[in-house]
C-alpha cells in the first residue's frame, strides 16, 4: 500500500499587496455581482476573466426555478469567453461573492463544476490561469487552476 499526500497550493494577499491589474480584475468580478440574477440562493456571485489580447470578460450566477438548470459566475464567464473568443488564452479569473448585503469576509470558493470547467481552459489553451478569490479580510491567489483539484478528469483520461 502507498499514501498519496495531495497539497493545494496557494497565496493570502491583503488588498494594498496585490497588483493593479490583479485590483483592477477584483473590483469587475465585484461590480459584476450587481448582475447577478439569484433571487433563490441570495448569494450574488460575479466573476471576470482576463484574455491574453486584454479583453475582460464578465459573467455572473445565473440562477432557475428549475435549479439545476442555473448556471455559476465562473462557468458562465469562461463559457462566454470562449464563445465570444476561442483564440484567447485566459490568463486570469477573478471570483467575488456578495451575500446579506456584504462581500464576504472569507473568498469564496469555486464549485467542483467551476474547478473542472477551469482546468479545462487551462489545457485547453496549454498555459497557467491565475484565480483571484476575493474577500474581505484577505484575497486568495492561486497561480494555477489546477492547483483547486487534484486528480483531475483530462482529455488524457479519455484515452483509458
Ligand atoms: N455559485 C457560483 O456562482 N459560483 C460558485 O463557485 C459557487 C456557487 C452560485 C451558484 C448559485 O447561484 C449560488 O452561488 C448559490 O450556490
Amino acid at each position: 500500500m502507498k499514501e498519496y499526500n495531495l497539497t493545494t497550493k496557494m497565496h493570502s494577499y491583503q488588498w494594498n499587496e496585490l497588483s493593479e491589474e490583479q485590483r483592477e480584475l477584483l473590483r469587475i468580478a465585484k461590480e459584476q455581482t450587481k448582475h447577478s440574477y439569484c433571487p433563490y440562493s441570495g448569494f450574488h456571485v460575479g466573476a471576470a476573466a482576463k484574455l491574453s489580447n486584454g479583453v475582460i470578460i464578465p459573467g455572473c450566477n445565473q440562477e432557475n426555478a428549475a435549479y439545476p438548470s442555473g448556471l455559476c459566475a465562473e462557468r458562465s464567464a469562461l463559457f462566454a469567453a470562449g464563445a465570444q473568443y476561442p483564440d484567447q488564452p485566459v490568463e486570469r479569473l477573478a471570483i467575488a461573492c456578495f451575500t446579506d448585503g456584504h462581500f464576504t469576509a472569507q473568498p469564496g470558493s469555486p464549485c467542483g463544476a467551476c474547478r473542472q470547467v477551469m482546468i479545462e481552459t487551462e489545457h485547453r489553451y496549454g498555459g497557467k490561469m491565475e484565480v483571484l478569490l476575493y474577500g474581505e479580510d484577505e484575497t486568495f491567489v492561486v497561480d494555477s487552476a489546477a492547483d483547486l483539484l487534484p486528480l483531475i478528469f483530462v482529455s488524457e483520461n479519455l484515452k483509458g
